[in-house]
């Protein structure tokens, strides 16, 4: 028998080193090293093997290759093709992380389920089959061809890949699975390294897409190691705040498609549903009379939406003031009320400033800026913003409105959604390609331009 190897390795990062260290050189971690199993003598290797020979691929000139080898297979949940780039690539591996809770299972059940002509293995290291029954039944979905297998041996689910063989796997979680070939326990860098790969293997091999349900640390990254992010061909990320039924998938990486890409869903009662129009629901419909509230025409992904910021100003009643923010960058919003400061002359470094952007969505088009700017001048100064009204524009530092991409669309959508006028920067409707008859495109070039027309 060979001698066992072993090594260190940062439980953070996936970082290896031959002796324990106290700070993770690559990560700045403390405490995060713990020693691994690298290495098993030659004769207890396991893992997925091909029956055929090895070194099928050959050297081969790029114009030879047709694309056609990558067909796309349809999901069942459009939303998710729609991330994905249009469906799933055969043989690719796609990782799906997320908070506890937030319903990665539910998605990947109902992926098993609602692919009807696929045959779906839904390996499951979490959940015992009774339960993945009675979520099935919650979710009012059934299929014949949807197997499940509770297990988290690797080699144990290879025995039997090779005897179902499936058109589609799905892996819950990945932090579960444990392979013979290293001798640490489930979850640590070196055992999620080793599943991942020969499920990567299989996948490559077989041609079998594979789904990889991942964990998400405290601080919002991968559970496990970084390396495993750049293993798979997809990582895809599905977020929202719990307290709110909206969910949102993006995909962090993908090398078969577009990062832009967002796919929104409800959780309901009865599972996940697709949001197809999410303009019309993420605005609360209020009442027109309410000051500090806002709707900006911006886009994530491909996709226009209509999105509700509402400000609170009020006089801070300790000596500092607080910023608060949920859905908005808070850095920004520091930035963009030192700018109504210094730029527009409102006396806000003294007050509370709350904002928060309606659905517990969470909002990166710089877009957002006038219109975020507008609730907290409406309701500092306790007007509405009139009704019908919305915004899409950067702010710069020196107050002035700042082009942003795709603006035909984001008109187009609040033409479509009834408002009457939207604010938009003068540089913006230079070429502006559209003429739209039932919005009015208001343009300017500076901040107190907007405020004088609304206040
Ligand atoms: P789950 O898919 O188990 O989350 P994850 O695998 O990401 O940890 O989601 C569980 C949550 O979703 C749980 O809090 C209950 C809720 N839920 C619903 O609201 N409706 C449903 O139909 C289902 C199945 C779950
Ligand atoms: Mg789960």
């Amino acid at each position: 028998m060979g001698k066992i190897k072993t090594a260190y390795f940062c439980q953070n990062c996936g970082a290896q080193s031959p002796k324990w260290i106290g700070k993770c050189p690559s990560c700045q971690e403390w405490n995060t090293y713990v020693e691994e199993v690298i290495e098993q003598p030659k004769d207890k290797q396991h893992g997925y093997k091909k029956s055929s020979g090895s070194g099928s691929a050959k050297p081969k000139k790029l114009s030879e290759i047709s694309t056609k080898e990558a067909p796309r297979t349809h999901t069942g949940i459009t939303e998710l093709d729609r991330v994905l780039g249009g469906g799933v690539v055969a043989g690719s591996v796609m990782l799906i992380g997320g908070e506890p809770g937030i319903g990665k299972s539910t998605l990947m059940l109902q992926l098993a389920l609602k692919a009807k002509d696929k045959r779906v293995l839904y390996v499951s290291g979490e959940e015992s089959d009774v339960q993945l029954r009675m979520r099935a039944e919650r979710i009012e979905l059934n299929s014949s061809q949807c197997i499940i297998y509770t297990e988290t041996d690797t080699g144990n689910i290879f025995h039997h890949i090779n005897e179902i063989n499936p058109d589609i796997v799905i892996v819950d979680s990945v932090q579960t699975m444990i392979s013979q070939a290293v001798e640490s326990t489930a979850g640590s860098v070196s055992q999620i390294r080793q599943s991942a790969s020969e499920f990567i293997r299989y996948a490559k091999e077989t041609g079998t897409p594979v789904f990889l349900v991942g964990h998400i640390t405290k601080e919002g990254s991968l559970a496990g190691p970084k390396v495993l992010e750049h293993m798979v061909d997809t990582v895809l990320v599905f977020e929202g705040d719990s307290n709110y039924i909206y969910r949102i998938l993006r995909a962090a990486k993908n090398r078969y498609g577009s990062t832009s890409e967002l796919g929104i869903f409800q959780m309901q009662a009865k599972g996940l549903f697709e949001v197809s129009n999410p303009s019309e629901l993420l605005m609360s419909h209020y009442d027109n009379s309410l000051s500090g509230i806002a709707v900006s025409a911006t886009i994530e992904g491909i996709r226009p939406l209509m999105i509700e910021t509402q400000a609170l100003v009020s006089s801070a009643v300790y000596g500092t003031p607080q910023r608060s923010s949920t859905g908005f960058d808070i850095r920004r919003l520091n930035m963009l009320l030192a700018v109504l400061e210094k730029r527009c002359g409102f006396r806000i470094g003294a007050k509370d400033v709350f904002l928060n952007i309606a659905g517990g969505i969470k909002v990166n088009d710089p877009a957002i800026d006038l219109g975020v700017m507008c609730s907290i001048i409406s309701s500092g100064e306790d007007k509405p913003v009139k009704p019908n009204v919305c915004f899409a524009s950067e702010i710069g530092l020196s107050g002035e409105l700042r082009p942003v991409t795709r603006i035909e669309q984001r008109i187009a959508e609040a033409e479509k959604l009834g408002f009457n006028e939207i604010y938009v920067s003068k540089y913006n409707i230079k070429n502006l390609q559209i003429n739209p008859e039932k919005i009015r495109v208001v343009a300017s070039n500076k901040i107190e331009e907007v405020f004088k027309r609304l206040f």
